[in-house]
């Protein structure tokens, strides 16, 4: 029976971090049968496709990305049967679950490590990358959580870690490590699974002689992407773990696969790509990274035509080769506001205009949990309040540079990963409705204001408006055109304007005006039907239109 590979391209995808969704036994931390009890939220919201960040057992050092045992479910979200309910319930609304596959690495506390630490003659040794060196490590190469990529365990032994050091990088090059792999992947299809969100797979090819670089900073260190991010030869290992695993199932594949330049793309979402599809990163991280998050400018302070010159660029490549993911957050990231609209501007009106901006562009759209609430950044007093890895290191390089505690915590809460990792507020009750216990980290001061419930009936929130954009994109009348049409910039004269059109069967226009004050357009068509507005405005005729500040339109193009 031939698959059809492309059932999901015409669906809407969601995003949940389980921790932080729902907590369905007071333990104060979101859980797996939270998410059951919230499927009819997401099927009334419209979404066909759930993406699920890590559930596996994991001592929970980078939030379930360093997991000790594939197979399992840790306890804190539940038990392996209620995946299973969970992918049966799901699947009975129509609606897909996506897990989140990281292979790249595991945690120090996976059985194959501790074999690997107890016995460097074990098979399972061969799993990683051990090294001897004497006094200092194997390499300059930093960790993308900052320090050395590797750690030491005694004597002269070390272990390369590009992420935090609880999380060990499995060596590809050995055939076991991968057919064991496979073996798990399979083990999940098998349960009726959509697909996986796929994590930092571009990592999983190293530099062979694994050399110290020039360095690039102070500290003496290079950063490893370039000697581990999309290395030649990692064709080969993306194919056969395709042909072992994806191509045998009728699911999909979403790689997070940074650093893929535009060139490559077919490889990796072409006909016979390794993927089906991919979150690229060009046109999310504007901010320049430098050295630590308090260096960082905020990315509004650049011209808003940045943001939209990258889209674009995004946008046509991806186009030429393939189906993109698009997406303006997720559980990396802080809340889309923050980063795209100066702070006085951000409001439901201004959430609305960035949710049409990113919603009908190419490529299937990711919602973040909380997006569709219009969720802001949340805040933090201290760093005692905070339990992401990175930004903890962030913190502790804005501390080294010179600044107090109260500067440095300022410094990092704008782009912290805690921003959009906190409990989602169901309704203004005690902590929003997410837990009847003490949240495992604290809830957004905003609760009582920005909630399901209260936006549920609000015909003018957020979350009705994001209702109306999936019923928009998925009509009959309009999703040929949404799912497959081609995407044209215009409007490239005005600086603080994005705006495409859609070319499909049909030609549909999206307009987004970043400005803060009235802005005359002429459009280079004539107006048909308006068919979404944030500010309710009917029908225009002509092409000449006066855009209210942070305006948003999506309107018929007259043929
Ligand atoms: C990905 C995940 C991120 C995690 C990292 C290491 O980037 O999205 O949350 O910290 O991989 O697994
Ligand atoms: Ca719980």
């Amino acid at each position: 029976m031939t698959k059809n590979k492309n059932w999901w391209k015409n669906k809407i995808a969601y995003q949940i971090y389980p921790r932080s969704f729902c907590d369905s036994n007071g333990d104060g931390i979101g859980d797996i049968n939270g998410i059951v009890s919230k499927l009819d939220y997401l099927k009334d919201l419209g979404i066909d496709i759930i993406w699920i960040c890590p559930v596996y057992r994991s001592p929970m050092d980078d939030g379930g990305y360093d997991i000790s045992d594939y197979y399992d479910i840790d306890p804190i979200f539940g038990k392996k049967e209620d995946m299973d309910v969970l992918i049966d319930e799901a699947n009975r609304r129509g609606i897909k679950i996506l897990m989140d596959l990281v292979l790249n690495h595991c945690s120090d506390e996976h059985p194959w490590f501790k074999k690997a630490l107890a016995d460097p003659d074990s098979e399972e040794a061969g799993y990683f990358w051990f090294r001897e060196s004497h006094g200092a490590p194997p390499n300059n190469w930093r960790s993308m959580f900052g320090g050395s990529a590797w750690e030491n365990v005694g004597g002269d032994r070390w272990y390369l870690h590009l992420f935090s050091k609880k999380q060990p990088d499995l060596n590809w090059e050995n055939p076991k490590l991968r057919q064991k792999l496979y073996d798990m992947i399979n083990y999940w299809l098998d349960k009726g699974l959509g697909g996986f969100r796929i994590d930092a797979i571009t990592h999983i090819k190293k530099e062979p002689t694994l050399s110290s670089l020039p360095a690039d900073g102070p500290d003496g260190m290079v950063d490893c992407y370039g000697p581990t991010r999309n290395y030649p030869g990692i064709g080969d290992l993306l194919t056969e773990l395709r042909k072992n695993t994806f191509d045998k199932y009728e699911c999909m594949t979403v790689a997070e696969a940074a650093g893929v330049p535009y060139e490559e793309l077919g490889a990796y979402i072409g006909k016979d790509g390794y993927f089906d599809t991919l979150f690229d990163f060009t046109y999310s991280e504007l901010y320049a990274r430098g050295h630590g998050w308090h260096t960082c400018m905020r990315p509004w302070e650049w011209p808003i035509s940045n943001l939209r010159d990258k889209m674009f660029a995004s946008q046509l490549a991806t186009e030429k080769v393939g189906f993109g993911a698009v997406y303006f957050e997720n559980h990396d990231y802080p809340r889309a506001c923050a980063k795209y609209l100066p702070d006085q501007y951000v409001s439901p009106l201004s959430q609305k205009m960035l949710g049409t901006l990113f919603f009908f562009l190419r490529g299937i759209p990711f919602i973040y949990q909380g997006q569709e609430l219009g969720m802001t950044n949340t805040h933090f007093d201290s760093i005692d309040q905070v339990d992401d890895i990175s930004t903890k290191n962030h913190y502790k390089l804005a501390i080294a540079d010179g600044f107090s505690p109260d500067e440095a915590i300022k410094a990092v809460q704008r782009y912290s990963r805690d921003n959009a990792r906190v409990p989602f507020p169901w309704n203004d009750e005690k902590n929003g409705g997410f837990t009847v216990g003490t949240p495992w980290v604290k809830v957004h001061p905003d609760y009582a204001s920005v909630n399901a419930a209260d936006e549920q009936v609000d015909k003018d929130s957020v979350l009705n408006y994001y209702k109306r954009m999936i019923a928009l994109r998925k009509s009959n009348e309009y999703n040929q055109t949404f799912t497959f049409g081609d995407i044209k910039p215009i409007l490239l004269e005005h600086d603080d304007i994005i705006a495409y059109v859609r070319e499909g069967d049909k030609k549909i226009a999206v307009i987004c005006s970043f400005c803060p004050s009235q802005k005359e357009i002429t459009l280079p068509f004539e107006c048909g039907e308006m068919l979404l507005s944030n500010y309710n405005r009917q029908n225009i005729d002509g092409k000449k239109m006066t855009l209210s500040p942070f305006e948003c339109a999506v309107i018929a193009v007259k043929e």
